[in-house]
């Protein structure tokens, strides 16, 4: 487990803990639970899991209100559970990273009781307080639904103070340097520990500054390399992933010159994806692309379809946002702050075809894809739950009344009627060569075998606007890709120089790529060129 660019092309899976494996019937998933099914994400073909935290918290927000940096949830085991874990993983020749939230913490960590407790106490200035909520005027609320204002009031602090999310979630204040101290102290904890790296929630925020839109400033970009240097001279190999949600050229800022994020999330992408197929067209994807800087060679995009959040659209226009919420979000419920609280079975009507074609965009698209656990197995939603929760229940691993998650009660309503695990689940769907979980291991599969899928992108013409084509190429090896965006069959125009003979690698039958192709409705192929006909 040396290769210090391991990330550049890796195949992550996100997972809940809490909703992924009970050990102990305790309806609750937990560590112990998730280190008896490594052997199946072994199978699928990760490289690297990315676990929700685990961290003691209230959960007002899921755990993303960490109450203490340095320990674990008894609810989810043991400093020791996650030790076994994390070696398991690694001797699976797996990698693990977690969630690492610098921002906020919760209001129930004994510095923000501190804080509020007492103007003179030394956890006073962890915080940022103000007398008036009138401060970094104009600054976006993220969590609209339910949040008016990023200040609250502390009756007990006899002060304001700013949050970006919850009012639950107080943001630290990074301008004080004792706040630096500890969250590298954090980091490290875990380096030690041997967890290989985190998605750092919410590294935009870090910092605020009159007259500016509070993120992405100098003084955060400072500090993150700051932990970015330390993780390079003490743990080399341990990567930082940016869960920022930008426009590229800001988004971009985040790898700066090689010397902060190894990667970053790719945000303006992802909506993207499931715009091109609303509208039958290719343009969306490729002006994304073309418009995304290149990185540094030691960077990496993270390419997704769907997380534990709701699907953002913060990142498209009005009108793109309104046709999205149309096609993909018609009940209100649907909806959550600018986003959809959907799952991308439900989002696209379980349509396998289209769940496949956007999965082929994710495995072959440049970036190192990442999977949000269930999705292999086309898993639905629970839109009876509030804010988020509805696209976190426990996996589905067999047909029993459970699903095979835990012999107790489960912590929230699973998933009940086409989408439950009756109808969907892990063993039927290892068992059917027809399985969607068959299908998205073999795209897994080929994205690992080829290591063109890990090399440049170049587009190709077909004069057809609803079919993206590209060519994916390595030291030599090339791999044409076909995607028909459009309900209904399309025909793509090669130019003379692709027309070569390949191998279709899915069908594995020899493919000739001649001057007109027909695809099917949302059609989608990968054809290895044979090697005599790239040179
Ligand atoms: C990130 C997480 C989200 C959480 C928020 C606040 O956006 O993905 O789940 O609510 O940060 O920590």
């Amino acid at each position: 487990m040396t290769a210090p660019l391991w990330y550049k092309n890796a195949v992550f899976y996100e997972i809940s803990v809490r909703a992924f494996k009970d050990s102990d019937g305790d309806g609750v998933g937990d560590l112990r639970g998730l280190t008896e099914k490594l052997d199946y994400l072994q199978t699928l073909g990760v490289d690297c899991i990315w676990i929700m935290p685990i961290y003691p918290s209230p959960r007002r927000d899921d755990g993303y209100d960490i109450a203490d940096y340095y320990g674990v949830d008894p609810v989810y085991g043991s400093l020791d559970d996650l030790k076994t874990l994390i070696d398991a993983t690694h001797q699976r020749g797996i990698r693990i990273i977690m969630d690492l939230v610098l921002n906020h913490t919760s209001d129930a960590h004994p510095w923000f009781q501190a804080a509020r407790a007492d103007r003179n106490s030394p956890y006073r200035d962890y915080y940022v307080w103000n007398d008036d909520d009138q401060k970094y005027a104009g600054v976006r609320i993220i969590f609209s639904d339910v949040e008016k204002s990023n200040w609250s009031w502390d009756e007990k602090a006899g002060q304001y103070f700013w949050h970006r999310f919850y009012s639950t979630q107080p943001d630290l204040n990074f301008d004080n340097p004792r706040v630096q101290e500890e969250m590298l102290n954090v980091v490290r904890f875990w380096l030690e520990m041997g967890i290989d790296g985190f998605r750092v929630d919410a590294p935009t925020y870090l910092f605020e500054r009159e007259g500016t839109n509070c993120e992405s400033l100098p003084e955060t970009h400072a500090y993150l390399k700051r932990i970015r240097r330390m993780i390079d001279s003490e743990f080399p190999g341990a990567i930082m992933l940016a869960e920022s949600n930008q426009w590229p050229r800001e988004l971009i800022q985040y790898f700066d010159q090689g010397d902060e994020f190894h990667m970053a999330f790719n945000f303006p992408l992802m909506p993207r994806i499931f715009l091109a197929l609303a509208q039958g067209q290719a343009s969306s994807i490729k002006k994304i692309l073309n418009d995304t800087p290149a990185i540094p060679a030691n960077c990496q995009w993270t390419t997704f379809l769907r997380n534990h959040d709701e699907l953002t659209l913060e990142m498209v226009t009005d009108e793109e946002r309104q046709l999205m919420w149309q096609e993909y979000a018609p009940e209100p419920q649907m909806i959550l702050n600018l986003g959809i609280r959907r799952r991308l079975a439900p989002i696209l009507n379980n349509d396998r075809r289209k769940i496949e074609l956007v999965n082929s965009l994710l495995f072959s698209l440049p970036g190192s894809p990442i999977l949000y656990y269930g999705d292999e197995i086309g898993m639905g939603d629970n839109l009876n739950l509030p804010d988020r929760y509805g696209v976190r229940t426990p996996m589905q691993w067999d047909d029993s009344p459970y699903g095979g998650f835990t012999t107790g009660a489960p912590f929230t309503e699973p998933v009940q009627g086409e989408y439950g695990s009756q109808k969907g689940n892990v063993a039927d769907q290892l068992k059917s060569p027809n399985s969607q979980l068959w299908a998205i291991r073999k795209m897994i599969s080929l994205r690992k075998q080829y290591a063109a899928f890990g090399g440049s992108l170049e587009w190709v013409e077909t004069g057809n606007p609803a079919v993206l084509s590209y060519m994916r190429e390595k030291d030599g090896e090339s791999i044409l890709v076909l995607n028909n965006l459009s309900a209904v069959a399309q025909s793509a125009h090669i130019s003379t120089a692709y027309q070569k003979t390949g191998r279709d690698l899915f069908s594995n039958q020899s493919a000739a790529i001649s001057e007109q192709l027909n695809l099917d409705p949302y059609s989608y192929h990968w054809i290895k060129l044979l090697p005599s006909a790239t040179s």
